[in-house]
């Protein structure tokens, strides 16, 4: 039904293969029969789930499920006239069951995990995947293990992490230091890596892609704006993309547009500087914790998305993606985190700049929830205002002008 073949050298693994990179050291991508895959827009009626595809996914086996996808594409009117745009929507990952879009990916990932007779399951993370294989771990009854950069994890996916039973580990080193050292781990150990090299985890990711053509009447947008960081997600709907117009099922692929934070931008200087392959950054940083990489493993696949798409990359500053994350909270209510709102900030400042065309209809992925990181909102938003409990004190607190 499917194989694993390397991008570089094109070597061939088989699904019972306990492997996550080639012996040449390429990424893997997961290539189906699809010559043997009848899907039609028939098929696919009913509620929307990561495992409404599993003709398209590459496991056999009972899912672990939390019930993941299925999260709502909303039209965002108010924010779209403010940039001068008419068709926007936001595709809200952070509704996914432990609230960021990782969830896909460990549904896919960690049933897969048990298909192969794993034992432990380990990641490094910014912090949501930690969050989620903690979650899918438990939920399949297998240990798991999870290196985080110290200090530099949003409290509330180090909270998921720690109340679902993961080993957590603080690595004195920022995520790119912690992936390595997990890499390192699961082959001296035998613990199956669930970080997005594994190309696992991008198989349940694509289904974004689907659900979107989905939700816009069998038709991909002209865009997909979203942020990258260690660069599977981006990926990952790319292929989404392909496999359905491969099938029949939507005629065209948005161009996919990648934000980076300016802070940790490998994959914006490789696009703007047409360099085949990144440099990677030694120091990144950025308020959007999330996407703090300096490193990111899928880089080759990520630009070939980007560059085979039409698509571009951009970066913004911390200070565009606090304004971007207020922007949505309060004109449209809905609460992201801020890498997530990194793709809101992107998609105005290539608005002003004239890359993005006023009449394009855009997506925009927002990946994790606002209480995600709630710490940061207490940071930037005012204090609350504290009173005495008498209704002369309310009235006179609600009347102040600020
Ligand atoms: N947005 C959020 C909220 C994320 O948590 C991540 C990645 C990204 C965007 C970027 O996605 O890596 O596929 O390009 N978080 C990882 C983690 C690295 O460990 O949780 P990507």
């Amino acid at each position: 039904m499917y194989h694993l073949e390397c991008i570089e050298c094109h070597k061939k693994y088989r699904p019972s293969d306990v492997i996550y990179t080639c012996t040449c050291g390429g990424l893997l991508d997961i290539i189906y029969d699809y010559s043997n895959i009848h899907i039609t827009k028939n098929d696919l009626k009913g509620p929307l789930s990561v495992w409404k595809y599993r003709a398209l996914l590459p496991v056999g086996r009972e899912p672990v499920s939390l019930k993941e996808g299925g999260t709502p594409l909303y039209r965002v009117d108010r924010l779209a006239k403010s940039m001068g745009l008419k068709d926007v929507y936001v595709k809200h990952e952070g509704m996914n069951p432990t609230g960021s879009f990782k969830d896909r990916g460990m549904t896919v990932g960690v049933t897969k995990a048990l298909e192969l007779g794993m034992k432990t399951v380990a990641c490094a993370s910014t912090g949501n995947t930690s969050a989620s294989l903690a979650v899918y771990g438990a939920r399949a009854g297998v240990p798991a293990v999870v290196l985080l950069p110290s200090g530099k994890v949003a409290l509330g996916k180090l909270a998921q992490a720690l109340m679902h039973g993961a080993k957590v580990l603080s690595i004195r080193g920022n995520f790119d230091d912690a992936l390595k050292l997990v890499r390192d781990l699961c082959d001296k150990e035998g613990f199956y890596l669930l970080n997005s090299v594994n190309p696992y985890r991008l198989e349940g990711q694509k289904t974004i892609a689907f659900e979107i053509a989905d939700q816009l009447g069998w038709k991909a947008p002209d865009r997909l704006v979203l942020p990258v960081g260690n660069a599977g997600n981006i990926t990952a709907i790319y292929k989404g993309f392909r496999e359905f117009k491969h099938l029949g099922i939507i005629d065209s692929i948005p161009k996919m547009t990648g934000i980076q934070a300016e802070g940790a931008s490998p994959i914006v200087r490789a696009i703007k500087n047409e360099a085949a392959a990144i440099t990677p950054e030694g120091k990144p940083e950025t308020v959007a914790t999330a996407i703090r990489i300096g490193n990111p493993v899928n880089a080759i696949k990520a630009l070939a998305a980007i560059r085979g798409s039409g698509g571009t990359a951009e970066t913004v500053s911390d200070e565009e993606i606090i304004h971007a994350q207020q922007e949505l909270a309060s004109l449209e209510g809905i609460g992201v985190e801020p890498a997530s709102a990194s793709s809101i900030a992107g998609l105005r400042k290539l608005v002003e700049a004239g890359v993005i065309g006023k009449d394009e209809c855009v997506v925009c992925v927002t990946t994790g929830h606002l209480l995600k990181d709630s710490e940061h909102v207490l940071a930037v938003c005012p204090k609350p205002i504290e009173i005495d409990a008498t209704i002369e004190a309310v009235r006179k607190a609600v009347f102040q002008n600020d």
